[in-house]
């Protein structure tokens, strides 16, 4: 065969190009509980479609002896794929080849997938395990990280973009993951600070373990910058892929519908007796939220952040749904800083990509208290009207206790673009509790006195009633019914036409 030789050496090339720092410190990489970038590349994607772009790139630096070591690919493993059959672009970071660290031509060859995916309407999935900036590429190391960045902010609710945490994620690493869509984060290896622990100590003289100051569980529960954890970079993995199924590839295509059998006039005995008659007695909001979607099945975002608020996905009929919710179990559902910041960002998700939001309401007001006022509870709690008022796509909400005063009207109001508003007949739709209304009207009066202003305020106020006269709640409906009313309004609402007036961009409190 005449090139018998030269593709010889291309076989070689390719051989040698896909062991990257070489068979030692895959080894190492192994032996510290992580896989390498081409095997989460080939485990996040449908098998055999992974297609590799740009495997020679080499970086061209000279400082600190680099000169000397050129490693096919520069650490990282790009180029596209597909999961469950749709188009999807991917890179990996490999932690063998300089510690998975960032520079000049690296960075071109993430940036040139961030754009195809752009161009060509597919999701990106980042899976980083990273030393950061590479400290002898200096500024043009920083350069790369500016370009990725902003690729990261001109595709933001264009297409999705997810970012997994698989190992360190430092200093400037950080700020591509914080400008995607979603993280998800191993909870062994997995860290992320734009400081490790010496820097901390030099300068605040502050002592903190990589765990404590960076890891899964203090992202996922603490910081709220991560919104899944993961018992194994394998879970990150497939968790990804499912997470995928409820999202449309791009911000012009609705979200793909999925075969289901699950039975849409399926009625549900069970929520009748769900809220306690006692307004002070708590129940879990997943209650209602899981047998009424397809299956049972909710896949929850941020599920240790903010425990009052609930945020994440399901499926009604086979089309997915974005569920926000309030939960009565934790600090009775109240709104503060952290739910108002979960809830937001959520409703901005779906309404980028065309899901419909439906909102389940229990909530008895906003948190009061000087911590709350002094960080900005009014700055983000404006987060959540702000978000569901620009959100254009089909808003359904049902108040199922409690919507008392301001949280009433940022929970999906009819007034901030409701589309079809239910309550069960257990709803209280109030300025305030009874006991907090009758402390005020009535200041100076005796024990009884107040007894009897709390019963009549009960009466008059604590009920759907007097809201569903005015035209504010759509329909009473019984808890039986909820999953076939959901649909039906879904149904409704499907091809709902509504924009805002044309802007550059609005300026949401932040
Ligand atoms: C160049 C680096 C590097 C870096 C690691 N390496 N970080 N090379 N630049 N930033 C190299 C190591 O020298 C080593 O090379 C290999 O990667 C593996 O690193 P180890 O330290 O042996 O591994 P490990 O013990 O697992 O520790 C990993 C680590 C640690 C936690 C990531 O290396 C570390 O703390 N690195 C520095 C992290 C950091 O501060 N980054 C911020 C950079 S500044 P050999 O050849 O020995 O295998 C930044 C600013 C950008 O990112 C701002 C933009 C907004």
């Amino acid at each position: 065969m005449v090139h018998e030789e030269l593709y010889q050496s291309f076989e070689d090339k390719n051989k040698t190009a896909e062991t990257g720092g070489g068979a030692e410190r895959i080894q190492k990489q192994h032996e510290s509980g992580k896989m390498t970038a081409r095997e989460r590349i080939e485990m996040l994607l449908d098998k055999g479609t992974f297609v590799e772009l740009d495997k020679f790139m080499a970086h061209h630096c000279s400082n600190f002896g680099m000169d000397k070591s050129h490693i096919a690919g520069d650490g990282i493993v790009s180029g596209y794929g597909r999961i469950d059959g749709r188009q999807v672009f991917a890179y990996a970071y490999d932690f063998t080849v300089y510690g998975g660290t960032l520079g000049a031509v690296n960075a071109r060859k993430i940036v040139k997938v961030q754009q195809l995916a752009l161009k060509n309407g597919a999701p990106i999935i980042a899976l980083n395990d990273s030393g950061g900036a590479r400290i002898q590429e200096g500024v043009e190391s920083l350069s790369g990280y500016a370009s990725i960045f902003y690729q990261n902010t001109i595709a933001s609710g264009v297409i999705p973009q997810i970012s997994a945490i698989l190992g360190p994620c430092a200093g400037g690493a950080c700020y591509s993951p914080a400008l995607t869509d979603f993280i998800f984060m191993a909870n062994k290896n997995s860290y992320m600070f734009v400081t490790g622990p010496d820097v901390v100590k030099t300068v605040t003289h502050e002592e903190v373990d990589k765990e404590e100051l960076g890891g899964a569980y203090t992202h996922s529960s603490k910081s709220g910058v991560a919104h899944f954890v993961c018992n194994s970079e394998e879970e990150v993995l497939m968790s990804i892929r499912e997470l995928l199924s409820f999202l449309p590839s791009n911000n012009m295509e609705d979200t793909p519908i999925i075969p289901y059998s699950d039975d849409t006039n399926r009625d549900l005995p069970e929520l009748q007796e769900i809220v306690p008659s006692d307004p002070n007695v708590p129940y879990d909001m997943k209650d209602i939220i899981e047998p009424v979607l397809d299956d049972h099945y909710f896949y929850e975002i941020m599920s240790h952040f903010a425990r009052n608020a609930i945020t994440g996905f399901g499926r009604l009929g086979g089309k997915a749904v974005g569920i926000v919710a309030n939960q009565p179990t934790f600090l009775a559902g109240v709104l503060d800083i952290d739910s108002s910041d979960k809830i937001a960002r959520f409703i901005r998700f779906c309404d980028c990509f065309n899901i419909p939001i439906i909102t389940f309401e229990d909530v008895p007001g906003f948190l009061p208290g000087t911590v709350q006022e002094h960080n900005g509870i009014i700055r983000h709690g404006a987060k959540i009207i702000y978000a569901y008022s620009e959100a254009t796509v089909p808003k359904i909400t049902l108040i199922t206790r409690k919507a008392y005063g301001g949280a009433y009207i940022v929970m999906s109001s009819k007034e901030t673009g409701g589309d079809i508003n239910f309550a069960y007949p257990t709803a209280e739709i109030a300025v305030m509790g009874a006991e907090g209304a009758v402390n005020i009207l009535y200041r100076q009066v005796d024990d009884e006195t107040k007894k009897k202003a709390v019963d009549e305020y009960r009466k008059n106020f604590a009920n759907p009633y007097k809201s569903a006269e005015l035209g504010y709640i759509d329909e009473i409906i019984l808890p039986k019914y909820t999953r076939i009313k959901l649909i039906q309004a879904l149904e409704m609402a499907k091809n709902k036409i509504k924009s805002n007036p044309p802007k550059k961009h609005g300026n949401i409190p932040l």
